[in-house]
């Protein structure tokens, strides 16, 4: 099935990770992802307790409902699984019925676009790209257009890779204008949330027709804010999500950056097991990366009016407090904006609410933390797409159906002063 019809809308989520030593690339030859649908309560806890027996890998999932739920399950335990649902009359459908297969199918265009031309960057939006080739891209953009795109190294990843990003603005002086704040690749797995993020910049600078963007507002995107991990999903483990610190645990790395920040950390929606995919940190920034991000974020929080987040998959927009249920003070005013902008797609229908509404509870959140440092309007975008999966000849359906809420943002942030 296309992604383009999907009708799903729930979030993507994994909750425990495998063993995570080795040298080369991991194989899933023979999972499967099953959509699991219960319609009791007592169907819930009874797939509840599986996903605990088996420690499944959950892809999607709603708190609130606990309506479907999405699971990767190992071949070695397909069979006793298929006899405990049908046992309990609990209904599934596999859908994807072999995952290696999936990924073998999803990027096979990669770098071919490049080969034999003398382009000055390697990037395009029909495949995905490794790290080298979108920081390549900035620098290109910064060099070409220099007095409208600055190249912004922020500090350095785990593994010493520059963390950058790129400041967008034709204004004279320095931070006189209202900014917008968009960054991809928290979750390194989610290759299509960077690819929206590259795609957000070459719209704003190489596409004459978009000049009016730069009408009063400065921009700064962040296409990659974990580059260990994304490097990590491209190389080894198709579906790494965390950073690639080292923790307490021999056995498990990493950090949910998107639990890692400080506010609320260490709440619900977030774990202390550092082998749990939402594992929050040995303590609130504890992972360079988001304590270089915020960092950076902080020292612009006057300018910085609109946040966007990128990530995937659930076709929403979600709106604060995603720690628990409860709703910031100017919540009616970024459910408008939310609703405005997300009027303004055509393929896919968006969910626009409350994070703890519409998905589930995520304590230590960047989102919350950017609407507790006072930013106006925060969004967490969750892209239409129905696994981690997303074959490349579908980033540009995905991405250009997208770009024009982004004019909906900016069209209400230029009205706005620093
Ligand atoms: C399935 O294999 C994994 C390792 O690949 C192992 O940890 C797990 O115990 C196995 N489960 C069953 C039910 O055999
Ligand atoms: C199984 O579920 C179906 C509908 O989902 C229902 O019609 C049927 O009666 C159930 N059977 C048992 C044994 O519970
Ligand atoms: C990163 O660089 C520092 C300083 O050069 C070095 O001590 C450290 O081992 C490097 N870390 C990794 C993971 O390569
Ligand atoms: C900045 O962009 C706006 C909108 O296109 C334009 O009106 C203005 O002239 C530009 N300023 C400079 C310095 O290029
Ligand atoms: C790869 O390129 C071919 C030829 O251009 C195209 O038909 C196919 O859809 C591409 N595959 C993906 C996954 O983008
Ligand atoms: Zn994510």
């Amino acid at each position: 099935m296309s992604v383009l019809f999907s009708v799903l809308t729930l979030g993507c989520l994994l909750l425990v990770n495998q063993v995570a030593s080795e040298d080369k690339a991991v194989s899933y030859s023979g999972y499967q992802v099953w959509t699991i649908t219960t319609s009791s309560e007592e169907e819930n806890q009874i797939v509840l307790n599986l996903r605990q027996v088996y420690g499944l890998d959950v892809w999607q999932w709603q708190e609130s409902t606990n309506a479907a739920t999405d699971v990767l399950v190992p071949p070695n335990i397909s069979s006793e699984l298929k006899f405990k649902l049908n046992e309990a009359n609990i209904s599934y459908v596999v859908k994807i019925a072999d995952l290696q297969s999936a990924i073998n199918d999803e990027n096979p265009n990669a770098s071919s676009s490049s080969l034999g031309t003398k382009a000055a960057h390697n990037m395009d939006w029909t495949s995905y790209h490794r790290l080298d080739d979108i920081y390549g891209y900035l620098n290109y953009l910064a060099v070409t257009y220099p007095n409208l795109v600055e190249l912004i190294n922020v500090g350095t990843s785990y593994e010493n890779r520059s963390l950058y990003l790129v400041r967008i603005s034709n204004a004279t002086a320095p931070d006189t204008q209202p900014a917008v704040w968009i960054d991809g690749g928290f979750h390194a797995r989610e290759w299509i949330s960077p690819a929206l993020a590259t795609y957000i910049i070459q719209q704003i600078v190489e596409e004459p027709a978009n000049a009016k963007l730069l009408n009063n507002i400065d921009w700064y995107i962040m296409p990659v804010v974990n580059p260990d991990g994304y490097e990590y999903s491209h190389v080894r483990r198709r579906l790494w999500r965390k950073t690639r610190s080292m923790t307490t645990s021999a056995r498990c790395i990493g950090v949910d950056p998107n639990r890692n920040f400080d506010f609320k950390w260490g709440g619900a929606g977030s774990s202390s097991n550092p082998c749990s995919e939402v594992f929050k940190g040995s303590k609130a920034f504890s992972e360079v990366e988001t304590v270089a991000y915020s960092q950076y974020i902080m020292s612009k929080s006057k300018q910085i009016k609109l946040y966007l987040t990128l990530h995937s998959c659930g076709q929403k927009l979600l709106i604060p407090w995603g720690y628990d249920r409860e709703y910031p003070s100017n919540f009616n005013d970024m459910m408008e904006l939310g609703q405005c902008a997300a009027s303004k797609f055509k393929l896919y229908k968006y969910g626009v609410g409350n994070k703890v509404d519409l998905l589930y509870r995520a304590a230590g959140n960047a989102a919350d933390w950017a609407k507790s440092i006072g930013i106006e309007y925060v969004y967490t975008v969750e892209l239409p797409t129905t696994s981690f999966i997303v074959p490349a000849y579908n980033i540009l359906p995905i991405t250009r159906d997208f770009f024009p809420a982004i004019d909906v943002f900016a069209t209400k942030i230029a009205t706005l002063t620093v």
